[in-house]
Order: C-alpha cells, then sequence, then structure tokens
C-alpha cells in the first residue's frame, strides 16, 4: 500500500521533470548540441548569424585572435605560434612581449631535428605533446608544422622545417598533425606555397615548373591533407605566378580546395592579404595580420581595416560581391570552431610534464647526426679523459630564443655546457667562450665588454691544457643567420669560428666539433679533425641529450635531412644565378626545377661533404642483398622489398635502411634517384634481422604536364637500399608492365 501511493505521488513529479528536461533538449540549438553532426551544426550556426557577426568571424581581432560570436556564444579561437612549442603571450595589438609568469613551455627540438630522427612514430608523440601543452593554455590552432623544402642552404627558416625531400617531409609531417590535432587543437600546416627563401620574402614572385610544383614542394602540404586531415593551412607571403600565395586561385581554390578536399580554414600569413577582392574571391577564409596593408604601415588596432573585414563588407552591401562568398569561408571557420573550442569531448591538456621532458630528450638524442669518427674520437666515455676542453658560444647559448615567430620561453633549456657538467662533472669540464655573437633575434653586435680577439687567446690556451677539445659551434637565431626575416649571405661559420677552430687544432689536436644549427654550413677545417656531429636546436633538453650522445649513453642514429654541399655555388639553387636565387626584380624563376638538393647532386655527380641520408653510428651494419617478391608488377601493386640487416658492432644502435627508385629508361629527364621508403630499425649487437618494407609501384610516377597528371611508365626500375643517398648497399630491378 505504501509503496504504492509512493508511486501515485511521485508520479507527477516523474512526468514534470521529464517534460521540463524534454523541452530543456528541444530549446538546446544544434549549433550548440555536440551530439548534432558538425554539418547540421554549421549550417544552424550560419543561418542565426548577422552579415556583420560573419564579416566579424573571418578576421582577427587581436594578434593571435578571433572574435566568434559573442551573441551566440561561439567563442574567440585563439592560436600560437609555433612548430616547435608554444610561444610566450603577446599584448592585444602589437609584437611585444605581455611578460606573463605562467607563459613558459617545453621547448621541443627544431624540425630539421625531428626530421633528421628518421621516425614517424616520434613525430606523432611530437605532435601530441605540443597539442597538450597547447590546449591546456587555451590555444586552439598552432601554428605549424612548417614544411616548405629546403632549396638553398641560406634560407633563414630552414630549421623550422624538415630538409630537401618531399618523401621524408610528407611522412613526418602526417604524424606531427594527427597527433595534435587528437587534442582537439588544430595544426596549421605552412607556409602555403614556395616559401623557399626569407630574403624578400612578402614580395619575391616564384615562377616554377609544374613537375617541380607536384613533384617537390607540394607533395608535404598534400599529404598533410589528405593523410593528416590538417584542419587549417596558412599561406606564404610570397607570390606564385604573379599573384599573392595567400589568395592565389591556383594554388588555393583549384588545388587546395577542389583538387586535394581541403576543408579546413586557409588563414593568412600575418599580414599576407593584398587585396579585397582576390581574397574573397580566391579561397582566403581568415585574415590575421600585423598592419593593415600588410607588413608596412598601419594605425594600431586597425583590425576592421582588413581586407576582409570593412572593405569586403561594404563590397557585399553594395552588391559587388555575392554574400555566398562570405558564407563559405564562416562555414569553414564555424567547422574549425566545432572541432577545437566547440568540441566539449576535447580533452584537458597538459603542459611541462615529465612526459614532455622525456619525448623532447628522445627527439633530440635521435636527431644528432655523428658525420665522422675516426680514431675512436666518439664516444667520450667518462673516465676517458681527465679534463674536456668545452668552447664555443653555442656551448651556453640560450638558442630557443630568437629566430622570428618560433622563438620560445622555455621554462628550462639545459644548455649543452650543463649536459656536459652534469655528465662528466664540474672537476673534469673547463669552459671558454671562444666566439661571441649578438642578443637573440634582430642583432649581430658582439655584446659589450667582450673582445674578440682576447676570447681567442683564452680559447688557445683552454685547448692547449686540455686532454680533448670540444667545440660546440654553428649558427644561431640571430638576424641573418638562422632568423626568420631575412638569409644568410654566405654558407660560412660566422663569428669568426673558421678561424678559431684552426687555432684551437693547431693548440691540440684532440679536437672535436659539435656544430648546432638549421643549415648546411662549409667546413674547411674538415680534414683536421676526427670527430664531428651535426647538432640542432634541440630545446629544453638540448644539453642532457647532447651529453648523452657523446658520452655514449645513446648511439646517435640522426641522418641528415639535407645534403651538405662543399661550397654554396655547387647547391642547385645557387648554381643558376640570381635569378634562380635570390630573383631579380622580385621575381624568380625555379631553373633546378626537379633537382633539388641530393636528385641535384646525385644527377649532376657533384660530389657534396656529407648526402642527403647520411649519419653514422657507434656501431656497424651489414647489409644483405635485395630481392622482391616478384620480378613485374601492375601499377596498383606494392613491392615487398627484402633484405637482412645485422649490427656487426660490439654495441646496440638504429639504422634507418633507405629505398632510392631510380627509372631505367624514363622519356622525361629524372633524378637519378627518388627517396621512396625508409624504416628505422634497431638491433642489439651482432643481431641480424631480416626488414621487409613496402614500396607502392604508384609513388615510381612522374608528373607529365603533358597530360596534367601524374604518370607511370612501363619500364625497368631500381629500388637501392641505402644507408644514404650515396651509399647504395644492394639494388633489386623489377618491372612494371600496365595491363
Ligand atoms: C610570421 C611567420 C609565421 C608566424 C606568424 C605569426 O610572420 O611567417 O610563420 O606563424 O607570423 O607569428
Amino acid at each position: 500500500m505504501k509503496h504504492s501511493l509512493f508511486r501515485i505521488c511521485s508520479l507527477p513529479v516523474i512526468l514534470l521533470t521529464l517534460a521540463t528536461q524534454l523541452m530543456a533538449q528541444e530549446t538546446v540549438p544544434p549549433y550548440l548540441d555536440d551530439n548534432q553532426p558538425i554539418e547540421t551544426r554549421i549550417e544552424d550556426a550560419l543561418s542565426r548569424m548577422t552579415l556583420k557577426e560573419k564579416i566579424a568571424l573571418i578576421h582577427a581581432q587581436s594578434k593571435f585572435s578571433t572574435p566568434g560570436c559573442p551573441r551566440l556564444g561561439i567563442p574567440e579561437l585563439w592560436l600560437s605560434d609555433g612548430p616547435h612549442g608554444v610561444r610566450m603571450e603577446f599584448v592585444w595589438d602589437d609584437w611585444n612581449h605581455a611578460d606573463w609568469t605562467n607563459d613558459s613551455c617545453t621547448a621541443y627540438p627544431a624540425l630539421t631535428c625531428l626530421a633528421a630522427t628518421f621516425n614517424p612514430k616520434l613525430a606523432f608523440e611530437y605532435g601530441n605533446a605540443i597539442g597538450q601543452e597547447a590546449r591546456y593554455r587555451k590555444k586552439d590552432i598552432i601554428l605549424g608544422p612548417g614544411v616548405n623544402i629546403y632549396r638553398t642552404p641560406l634560407s633563414g627558416r630552414n630549421f623550422e622545417y624538415m630538409g630537401e625531400d618531399p618523401y621524408l617531409s610528407s611522412q613526418m609531417v602526417v604524424p606531427y598533425i594527427k597527433g595534435m590535432q587528437q587534442n582537439g587543437v588544430a595544426a596549421c600546416m605552412k607556409h602555403f606555397a614556395l616559401n623557399n627563401q626569407e630574403k624578400n620574402r612578402d614580395r619575391i614572385n616564384v615562377e616554377v615548373s609544374d613537375r617541380a610544383l607536384f613533384e617537390i614542394y607540394l607533395p608535404a602540404f598534400k599529404a598533410g591533407v589528405q593523410e593528416g586531415g590538417v584542419w587549417a593551412i596558412m599561406g606564404s607571403y610570397n607570390k606564385y605566378h604573379g599573384q599573392y600565395c595567400s589568395h592565389n586561385e591556383r594554388l588555393v581554390n583549384q588545388i587546395l580546395k577542389k583538387d586535394w578536399g581541403f576543408d579546413g580554414v586557409m588563414l593568412t600569413d600575418w599580414g599576407s592579404a593584398h587585396d579585397t577582392d582576390e581574397a574573397a574571391r580566391y579561397g582566403l577564409d581568415l585574415e590575421m595580420g600585423t598592419w593593415t596593408n600588410g607588413l608596412t604601415w598601419g594605425i594600431s588596432s586597425a583590425y576592421d581595416n582588413y581586407y576582409l573585414a570593412q572593405p569586403f563588407l561594404k563590397k557585399i552591401e553594395s552588391g559587388e560581391l555575392p554574400e555566398s562568398l562570405l558564407d563559405e569561408k564562416v562555414r569553414r571557420v564555424l567547422r574549425l570552431c566545432f572541432r577545437t573550442n566547440m568540441n566539449r569531448y576535447r580533452p584537458y591538456g597538459c603542459k611541462l610534464t615529465p612526459e614532455h621532458a622525456d619525448i623532447a630528450r628522445r627527439v633530440a638524442e635521435e636527431g644528432i647526426v655523428l658525420l665522422k669518427n675516426e680514431n675512436h674520437f666518439f664516444p667520450i666515455e667518462k673516465g676517458r679523459y681527465q679534463k674536456i676542453a668545452v668552447i664555443g658560444e653555442n656551448a651556453v647559448k640560450q638558442l630557443s630564443q630568437g629566430g622570428g615567430s618560433s622563438e620560445l620561453k622555455p621554462q628550462r633549456e639545459i644548455s649543452p655546457l650543463e649536459g656536459m657538467i652534469e655528465k662528466y662533472g664540474r672537476e673534469h669540464i673547463v669552459f671558454t667562450l671562444g666566439y661571441a655573437s649578438g642578443e637573440p633575434n634582430y642583432s649581430n653586435e658582439l655584446p659589450s665588454g667582450l673582445d674578440a680577439d682576447s676570447l681567442v687567446q683564452e680559447a688557445v690556451k683552454v685547448a692547449r691544457e686540455a686532454d680533448v677539445v670540444l667545440f660546440f659551434g654553428g649558427l644561431n637565431k640571430n638576424f641573418q643567420q638562422d632568423c626568420e626575416g631575412d638569409d644568410r649571405r654566405n654558407m660560412d661559420l660566422p663569428f669568426g669560428q673558421n678561424e678559431l677552430i684552426e687555432k684551437l687544432i693547431e693548440a691540440n689536436p684532440n679536437t672535436g666539433i659539435i656544430l648546432i644549427s638549421g643549415n648546411a654550413v662549409s667546413m674547411p677545417w674538415i680534414s683536421q679533425i676526427d670527430g664531428l656531429m651535426q647538432s640542432w636546436y634541440l630545446g629544453s633538453q638540448a644539453g642532457t641529450a647532447t651529453a648523452n650522445v657523446i658520452s655514449g649513453e645513446v648511439s646517435p642514429s640522426g641522418k641528415l635531412p639535407f645534403s651538405i654541399p662543399v661550397k654554396l655555388e655547387d647547391n642547385s639553387a645557387h648554381y643558376f644565378g640570381e635569378e634562380s636565387y635570390p630573383g631579380v626584380n622580385n621575381t624568380q624563376y625555379y631553373k633546378d626545377d626537379i633537382l633539388v638538393g641530393y636528385r641535384w647532386y646525385d644527377t649532376k655527380k657533384i660530389k657534396s661533404r656529407f648526402p642527403f641520408g647520411y649519419g653514422l653510428s657507434y656501431t656497424t651494419f651489414q647489409y644483405g642483398k635485395a630481392s622482391t617478391d616478384k620480378k613485374s608488377y601492375q601499377p596498383d601493386e606494392t613491392v615487398k622489398l627484402s633484405f637482412t640487416l645485422k649490427n656487426s658492432g660490439k654495441r646496440a644502435g638504429a639504422e634507418t635502411v633507405q629505398v632510392y627508385m631510380s627509372q631505367k629508361k624514363p622519356s622525361v629527364l629524372r633524378p637519378v634517384k627518388e627517396l621512396k621508403a625508409f624504416k628505422k630499425v634497431c638491433l642489439q649487437p651482432g643481431e641480424e634481422q631480416v626488414v621487409e618494407i613496402e614500396v607502392p609501384v604508384a609513388s615510381f610516377a612522374f608528373y607529365d604536364e603533358g597530360i596534367a597528371d601524374w604518370k607511370l611508365e612501363n619500364d625497368k626500375y631500381m629500388l637501392h637500399v641505402a644507408s644514404s643517398s650515396r651509399q647504395i648497399h644492394s639494388t633489386a630491378t623489377i618491372e612494371v608492365k600496365n595491363k
């Protein structure tokens, strides 16, 4: 009785509750309902927005944010640099740091280092780590990764990119994007496209063949869109075929959006929009900026003057431009919102964790490239020497600072010197600067109070009295070094380093060199030293990683993501003179065409100092004969290549085996070899493994301008199993036959 009475009394309450819930459900509009498909949410939100609200959504409100739609509760979008970590906060409307105390980050190694690992799994961890930190810092878009091809060793931003080979860049950018975006943070691939130099970057017009465009400069972007599913892309400052890339009809409307099916947001570089009609018609979806007319002048807080702001609104109101152009942009920005800051299910992120430090260290360790190691120079085991001289400004300089927009404010940056002291003990390390440069970023003046000659004299004295000398040199993030906004003027080491190195070797022949840079340098002293490493801007864990590799705790496994020429004139971009680089009268012609990097040196049989893909280990590897699963293939098939790899040394190590393809009798000029696959194999001493690598036959095609499409010719193809572009261990020949 009692129970049934209870039931009868509570019935109205239950019904009322249900009705309330039902009403509540009905009052949640689709655009706010996470259970609705994104496309439904987009159309619903769009239908509710006024013209002015739509215009506001597609341009900046501050240096790094857009306004969203306050009336509808569509949040602001917050953007941040950069490719190697989450940049510090800026003030609302200029390029000054906000000097917050909660915006330090983990500085990850530069992307050249990530590329040098040849480890896509690590690229996923790297992207995920930055995605976590970005999420925690409430950033919805990270302005990276950069995937422009390394065409000249002078380009100021090569350190932000992934080297000279389109296949390597493609393989490394896809996992970076996936790792980042699983945090609900958009990656923004940049700079689309043909930003292969910094000199004159905001005016230069690039003329390049379709073959080079599709075979060399676009593949990494295409992979990022079609395999990585990237949610944003940043246009470059330069022009292509006379039209600015940020609103370029062929690049954006035709190739990126129509051919590749990109459904994300195409945004400007900061100030890279130049025309309202072009921006409206040629695919630009979001205008960010520096000033109202690009990079040179403007009034503060000029965001309403931007090309996609009031000028665009007026052209729509006057009927000069259809509102449908605006709606297409708003749809894409809304899609980005529903993928990021309106996705209630995205994780909360975290930052500065031990796991983040571990990833930064592992990328650094796997990226360091051992280029020369004679007479057992490396590793320098603990206890081998009593007195180790550490000489050079790059042993102490905080290299995560400077360099332009990829600058970071790391919570900690362990310098090589700190790492060496930690590893060997302070009593065994003696340090002196040797040379000095200016403050990070846009200066090159020697800091006051330092005299170059006295630095050299002190360094020579320290070298003479040491058992072994380690010189930490290279480039840095100063202007016209590895820095945004301009290029180096030559390939030489700056700040008098070559002269200093000669003196150090004279004072102590037991001298080794660790170069830290994002670009190749000339090495006049190479024959006089036994030990040489190419290191990178390694970020927070620089010192720990460097000392672990030098001491032998970690065996180096990095491979060069770019060729190191003997001299600048050997490089393809410079071989064809000023019209090719840096351009004449604001136009340059990529006369090297498809022969970039090793494709040039190897085809023209020009000896490079160190080839693409080269890197030594503390152990050695033996390659067996390559074989394939059959001799003849159809275009839609995959070659199964196998060979044995043995660790023939006395310690564990990892080898990145590479597969290069050559076509026997192509109907057009083709490079003598093209990288088509690679795999990193870890082996214990004495261990032998059968390595199996799959190579899609379709990847042997070249871009045929005559048919404006890819063409795979019936022919014989050689597959070279190699440890660099110049060290081929075995070749298997197969035949491709169309049915
Ligand atoms: C810069 C860079 C770009 C960066 C942006 C925002 O000019 O070219 O890579 O993301 O401005 O700082």
